[in-house]
């Protein structure tokens, strides 16, 4: 039996590794600590309600005494920690809570993590223990027209999201280096998939689309980024979590780099055809001002994981894309909920109780 604390399994990723771990495999065991903030949805884990292998618990990764309560109770094998505040826009108009959640719920994890699994007397790790830190490729900055982001590429972060994601890893590293903490950092290019919250390009445009409400694209459209379907990230993720290498950094991504335009009139374009409606073209384009500091390219290099673990994507974008609209018009009410604040009311009726 292994036994993972999995933080912010209630978000877009989260919830995805959670499914494709339970799907994958019987003999585990997900803690799965989460905060609920607006980005959070128990309705994504519905259908594992009653599954004994996953125990959600609602709470801070930033409570020093509950993560504690955790470790002794649990004693997890590994720790993943995905839960962040996620959204660049939200990092630009109020960037303390990414402090607050990012840089220190991360620090406490890794001081909650060596209190249980560090003998300081003789200075040795418990066996077969490690935490891996879920992070992004914006640590890295923008990209000109040529070139990628390996894993030494220098940390160059613009929006304060990334400023907070990159300090963690300098934590994550500096645990590493400073106590010899087991550990190993992801750092992935853009997801898409089912569960995204709607404030997110992919899902925004879909449902925007859908309702026939205008299209907003920042500046000209042309900022490019590496997209990767949410299921590659998280067959990524176990890898690494199983087989990476401790105090190594690995960089995932598909080479499949597009621009915002080219995103939002494939997603017009599948959308008129999949509804037969001539209402949806391209006049729904809105072109808006660009965001501050917004960071023009990203492309990951992959080579390394590819390499050591055998990772590649396996889903191709043109099957991705259409997976995913799919899933979010066949997911109305899902949609439908996020959007109107409902879900946020599904904790405390499932949980109020118990
Ligand atoms: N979405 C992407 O394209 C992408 C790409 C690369 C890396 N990442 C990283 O992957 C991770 C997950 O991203 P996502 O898109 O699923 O995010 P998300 O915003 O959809 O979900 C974040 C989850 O974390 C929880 N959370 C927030 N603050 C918390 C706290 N203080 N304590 C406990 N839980 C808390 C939220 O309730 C939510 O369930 C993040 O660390 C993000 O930086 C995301």
């Amino acid at each position: 039996m292994i036994t993972y604390l999995v933080t912010g399994c209630a978000g877009f990723i989260g919830t995805t590794f959670v499914h494709f771990m339970l799907s994958r495999y019987t003999d585990i065991k997900i803690v799965n600590l989460d905060a609920l903030t607006y980005a959070g949805n128990l309705e994504n884990l519905k259908d594992i309600e009653d599954d004994e292998r996953h125990i959600f618990v609602h709470g801070n990764i930033c409570d020093k005494e509950l993560v504690a309560g955790l470790m002794a109770r649990y004693d997890p094998d590994f720790i993943i920690n995905f839960a962040a505040e996620s959204h660049v826009d939200r990092s630009i108009s109020g960037p303390e809570i990414f402090v607050t959640t990012n840089v220190m719920g991360t620090v406490n994890l890794l001081q909650q993590a060596k209190n249980a699994w560090y003998d300081a007397g003789q200075k040795t790790w418990k066996p077969g223990k490690k935490y891996v830190q879920v992070s992004t490729d914006e640590v890295y900055g923008a990209l000109g027209p040529e070139g990628f982001f390996t894993e030494t590429t220098p940390l160059d972060p613009h929006s304060p999201y990334s400023a907070s994601k990159a300090s963690a890893d300098h934590f994550v590293k500096a645990f590493h280096d400073t106590y010899g903490m087991p550990v190993n950092i992801t750092r992935c290019s853009n997801n898409y998939g089912m569960y995204q919250f709607p404030e997110k390009l992919i899902p925004l445009m879909i449902n925007n689309t859908k309702n026939h409400k205008p299209l907003p694209v920042y500046g000209d459209g042309m900022q490019i980024r590496d997209w990767l379907f949410v299921e590659d990230h998280c067959r990524a993720i176990d890898l690494v979590t199983s087989a990476g290498r401790p105090g190594e950094v690995y960089n995932i991504g598909g080479h499949n780099e597009r621009t915002n335009i080219f995103i939002v009139k494939t997603i017009i374009q599948q959308m008129s055809e999949k509804l037969h409606d001539p209402e949806i073209n391209e006049s729904l384009i809105r072109h808006v001002e660009d965001r501050l500091g917004h960071d023009r390219r990203y492309g990951i290099d992959p080579s390394k994981i590819r390499a050591d673990l055998g990772w590649y994507p396996e889903t191709a974008f043109e099957d991705g894309i259409v997976k995913t609209i799919d899933w979010y018009l066949a997911n109305e009410t899902w949609m439908e909920r996020v959007t109107s604040g409902e879900y946020q009311q599904y904790y405390e009726r499932m949980y109020k109780n118990r």
